[in-house]
């Protein structure tokens, strides 16, 4: 390259630039496994029932669907970076009144504001990081973001178990605020995202930034010209409700994400120690860090694969693995009436085909329901479309986060992970008569075949073929 062309910016930058809008994954994934190990703990401290100790986890996500709602109008608003400052800044603050809420109600305050910093969160930062990132590495972005999300998890499940000799739920939760603060110093030297400051009519500040993140002077000028081409087109999400094919790829969306929650992950990541308990396992906390481990490397295994595969066939698999998971953990639980013990055989095939579970998950349903949902919508209803699916993922979460432990109570856990794999069974309709394969196809020509009336199913396929 030509040394004229060359700008002084570059990729040690973006490097700096993703890893602290990552750590917004991180402290997604923290913040929402925190009480699986740390609830029997709150429960003690405040004296908890069921329904109340649900709420611990059920107001965080409630707060996130509330987040995720509001979050594409404040980061237009006010910009990405402000807004991811403002979500570390949250993250802090309000992990430290949890960590010393004199209350329980105060502990569920702070979990509400704390959600709400996830949601934002779970918005904002990957929308920065697909602004910034340079377009070749894009499409793997959201696929890390996961990876992120699933190493705070793991992270929380180590530390919650590390620390679990101390019985102490304050000090597990007192966690949280170190990365939170990392992020909060980190987010100040942050750019803006030039995309958001054409948007914003501030061109030449957007060429400032380019300079610093591209690694030459024609890669800036390409991108600022895409940039501002893309930005003219105006988003319009509520007018395009109105055409039946943007509706069709909206209730698309929305099913795909109530799909991803009502397979009941998330039973596992928040009450996984209540299920291996309830086997009789003599380490919950254990075969929970397993849980971890095998949802993050999983997780990896499946960006490796994702763009090579295709997202179809993954999904098929992942959910043949799900509904056979859930009907060997809900048979093995049947099988035995309450208040008996599990044979160690029964044990192990329960732990077995749990990990099972969370493979057949991190897998398809984790990473593949994010990257379709970022993929679907036509540019004028994209940042709308993923409002309203990202807001239907918390909503359907919150409802996992909510009920679990009572539909565990009242349907057994058996009965509970029988239910999933009903949910589960209705995913092969939606994947098989309502999914596209999008892989190998340009966004531009996805929302081509979308306009033209092609239906849902193969929206994929290339025009001609
Ligand atoms: C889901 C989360 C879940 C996580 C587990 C994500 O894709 O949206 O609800 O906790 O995967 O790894």
């Amino acid at each position: 390259m030509k040394k004229s062309s060359t700008t002084g910016g570059g990729n040690a930058i973006v490097t700096k630039v993703s890893f602290i809008a990552a750590l917004a994954g991180l402290l997604f994934g923290l913040d929402i496994a925190f009480v699986n190990g740390s609830l029997e703990f709150i429960v003690k401290d405040f004296s908890l029932t069921v329904s109340q100790s649900e709420k611990i986890a059920g107001v965080l996500l409630f707060g996130a669907a509330v987040g995720a709602a509001f979050s594409g109008w404040i980061s237009r608003r006010f910009g990405r970076k402000k807004v991811l400052l403002l979500a570390s800044l949250i993250f802090f603050l309000f992990t430290i009144l949890g960590v010393f809420s004199p209350t329980f109600t105060v502990l569920l305050v702070a979990r509400f504001i704390l959600g709400l910093a996830v949601g934002i969160a779970s918005f904002v930062a990957p929308l920065y990081l697909s602004e910034i990132a340079p377009y070749k590495i894009r499409g793997r972005l959201i696929a890390m973001y996961q990876l992120m999300i699933t190493i705070g998890i793991l992270a929380m499940f180590l530390s919650n178990a590390a620390l679990a000799h101390f019985g102490s739920w304050r000090l597990m939760m007192s966690v949280i605020a170190v990365p939170a603060l990392i992020m909060f110093i980190g987010a100040l030297t942050l750019p803006e995202s030039p995309r958001w400051l054409v948007l914003v009519g501030k061109p030449e500040k957007s060429e400032k930034v380019l300079r610093r993140i591209r690694t030459s002077k024609e890669e800036v000028a390409f991108e600022l010209n895409e940039i501002k081409e893309t930005v003219k087109i105006k988003s319009s999400g509520w007018a395009l409700l109105s055409k039946p094919y943007f509706r069709k790829v909206l209730i698309l969306g929305i099913l795909l994400q109530a799909l991803q929650q009502f397979s009941g992950m998330n039973a596992f990541m928040y009450y996984s120690g209540q299920v291996f308990k309830a086997a009789g396992l003599s380490n919950p906390a254990v075969a929970t860090i397993i849980v971890g481990l095998v949802n993050v490397l999983t997780t990896l295994l499946a960006i490796k694969y994702v763009d090579k595969l295709g997202r179809k066939p993954i999904l098929y698999f992942g959910l043949t693995i799900l509904v056979v998971s859930t009907a060997v953990v809900g048979y093995l639980f049947k099988l035995r009436p309450p208040g008996t013990e599990m044979t160690p055989v029964e044990q192990w095939l329960t732990l077995i085909f749990s990990l099972l579970f969370i493979f057949g998950f991190a897998v398809s349903l984790g990473p593949i329901i994010w990257i379709l949902c970022s993929e679907i919508f036509p540019l004028k209803g994209r940042d709308f479309g993923i409002t309203v699916t990202t807001t239907t993922n918390w909503i359907s979460n919150t409802i996992i986060g909510s009920f679990t432990l009572t539909w565990f109570q009242h349907l057994g856990v058996g009965g509970t992970f029988w239910m999933f794999g009903g949910f589960l069974l209705l995913g092969f309709l939606i994947v098989g008569f309502l999914t596209p394969e999008t892989k190998g196809i340009t966004l531009e020509e996805l929302e081509k075949n979308l306009e033209n009336g092609v239906p849902l199913r193969k929206l994929g396929k290339k025009a001609g073929s």
